[in-house]
This record gives C-alpha cells, sequence and structure tokens, in this order.
C-alpha cells in the first residue's frame, strides 16, 4: 500500500515536471516539431498546437486533436503517432472523401480512427487488432470526452489475422497503416475478395522470410499470397514485394495509385491504395 502510495506520488511529479518543463520544440512552431520522434506528448505541448491551429502553422484538426490528446493524456502517446494518422488520414480522404464505411484492421492505437471520424462526421469505423491496446482505450476515452460522438462512430473488435479471416463489409473502404509484413498481403487478399477499395501502408518487409506451416494459424502460409512466389520475390527486396503487390491489385481489375506519406514522419511511407475498376452489382 506504502509503495503504491508513493509510486502514486512519483507519478504526479513526472507529470508535473513534463507539463511545467520549457521543451526545446516550443522555441519552434509546430510545423518545424521533428514528426518522427518518439518522444510522448506532453502536457505543455497543448498551447502550441491551439496556437499552431488558430495561427494556420499547421492543419487546423492535427492541432486540435494534438492538442486534446496532450492535455489529456501526457506522457502516452509518441508524437510520431499523431503525425502519421494525420497523413495516412490526408490519403484517405483524398481518394475516398465520401466513403462512409471503413474497416481497419491492425488498427494499433486507433489514431487514425480517430481522424478519420473527425475529419468526416458522417463515418463509422470498424477498428480491429490482435488485442485492442490499454492506448486505444485510453486514447479514445481522452478524444470523445471533447467529441462524444466518437463513441457511437468507432466499433471495436479483436481478431487474429492469422486464424481468422479479415472480411470486408460490401459497403466498406478497407484501410489499414503499418500491417506488418505479411499481414499486409493478408489485406490485399481480403480487399480482392470482396473486391472493395483499399488504402495500404505496408512495413516491416521481410527480405529473408522463413514460414513453416503451423496448423494453428491456417491463415500464416504462402499458399494464400501466390504473388510472393514462395517469398522469391521477397529476397529481391522491398521494391520488388510492392510492385508485385500494385501488380496483383492491377490483375485482379483495381485502377493503382502509388502515394507517400512525409518521409519525414516514417522511413515506410509507401502508400498503396487501390479502387475496383467496376462496382460489384
Ligand atoms: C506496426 S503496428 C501498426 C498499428 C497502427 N495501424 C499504426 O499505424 O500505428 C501493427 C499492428 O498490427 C497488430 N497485429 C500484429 N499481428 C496481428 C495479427 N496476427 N492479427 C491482428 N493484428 C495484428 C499489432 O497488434 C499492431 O497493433
Amino acid at each position: 500500500m506504502l509503495l503504491l502510495t508513493v509510486l502514486g506520488f512519483y507519478m504526479s511529479m513526472l507529470k508535473y515536471t513534463a507539463a511545467a518543463q520549457p521543451l526545446a520544440r516550443h522555441a519552434l512552431p509546430v510545423s518545424q516539431w521533428r514528426k518522427n520522434s518518439r518522444n510522448y506528448l506532453q502536457a505543455g505541448d497543448a498551447a502550441p498546437f491551439a496556437n499552431a491551429g488558430q495561427s494556420g502553422d499547421a492543419d487546423k484538426l492535427l492541432c486540435e486533436v494534438g492538442s486534446v490528446i496532450s492535455a489529456g493524456l501526457p506522457g502516452r502517446l509518441p508524437r510520431k503517432e499523431l503525425f502519421e494518422a494525420h497523413a495516412v488520414m490526408e490519403v484517405v480522404n483524398r481518394h475516398f472523401p465520401t466513403e462512409s464505411r471503413i474497416f481497419e484492421p491492425c488498427a494499433g492505437c486507433g489514431l487514425l480512427a480517430i481522424f478519420l471520424v473527425l475529419s468526416n462526421r458522417g463515418r463509422r469505423v470498424r477498428c480491429s487488432d490482435k488485442k485492442q491496446p490499454r492506448l486505444a482505450r485510453e486514447l479514445h476515452e481522452c478524444v470523445a470526452h471533447k467529441w462524444p460522438f466518437l463513441r457511437q462512430q468507432i466499433q471495436w473488435e479483436e481478431a487474429d489475422v492469422r486464424k481468422t479471416t479479415v472480411t470486408v463489409a460490401r459497403d466498406e473502404l478497407l484501410v489499414s497503416c503499418h500491417a506488418c509484413s505479411f499481414l499486409s498481403d493478408e489485406m490485399i487478399l481480403s480487399a480482392k475478395r470482396s473486391f472493395r477499395p483499399l488504402v495500404l501502408v505496408p512495413c516491416c518487409y521481410e527480405t529473408q522470410p522463413v514460414l513453416t506451416e503451423r496448423s494453428w494459424l491456417p491463415n500464416w502460409s504462402f499458399r494464400r499470397w501466390p504473388w510472393l512466389e514462395e517469398g522469391a520475390v521477397n529476397r529481391r527486396g522491398r521494391t520488388a514485394i510492392d510492385e508485385v503487390r500494385i501488380q496483383t491489385l492491377k490483375n485482379a481489375g483495381y485502377d493503382v495509385a502509388r502515394e507517400e506519406i512525409d518521409r519525414q514522419i516514417s522511413e515506410m511511407n509507401r502508400v498503396i491504395v487501390a479502387q475496383p475498376l467496376q462496382q460489384q452489382v
């Protein structure tokens, strides 16, 4: 009990220090902050975000959300995640401004879903992950405090993609950011199966892949992604992997656009945007 009290005291002191400390980045406008930083948003970031949003130094929605999270959940969200989710939202909105049903597997902290709904308030997003992270719940609560409608418009499911086939509904856009390695191929397979549009930000390219047969992971086999030629394509590297993914989508009847998010946010910045050429009836 005493230990918990002492720990609680130190945690609150840490929060206080983080809020009070002048940080080097506060001498710069938000637009010049390092975007790939894994430093956590702190309470002291709330005011610079609010000012940047009002002055037009940075995107208004980015700054509103940044300010709310900095003030309401200091010390929990790496700064990079904020910039990344916002940048991916911009790509989705450029290509699918009116798409109102979105399915987001491998959603992680769920911040992309939050941006997708805040930028188009008629949207509903179905998030899924192997396990909903604690951070996702905390972020959702923090942001929904200001925008309560998020509670109705973002749903969460838990499913392991290696065991359960990802099923996209007939009216859903499939969006997945940094679905690691073969999870990106699984997203392509799922989009193709239901012939639904896809926005995919691949990451973690395995160039020396070893996939042993594991019956308890039935979706984890090269047989599911023939375009990888049993890993031969992987051995040719990152560009070869993405090229074959794009060609696979084109062969399946998609119009495919290549996009990028700011490389300063992430090295894994390629975005594959695939739109079915003919909608199924
Ligand atoms: C690199 S993170 C990306 C998270 C988030 N989309 C983002 O961009 O910040 C990959 C996510 O995939 C999830 N994931 C990994 N393996 C999975 C699996 N087999 N089934 C479902 N989700 C999985 C992880 O839990 C994690 O949240």
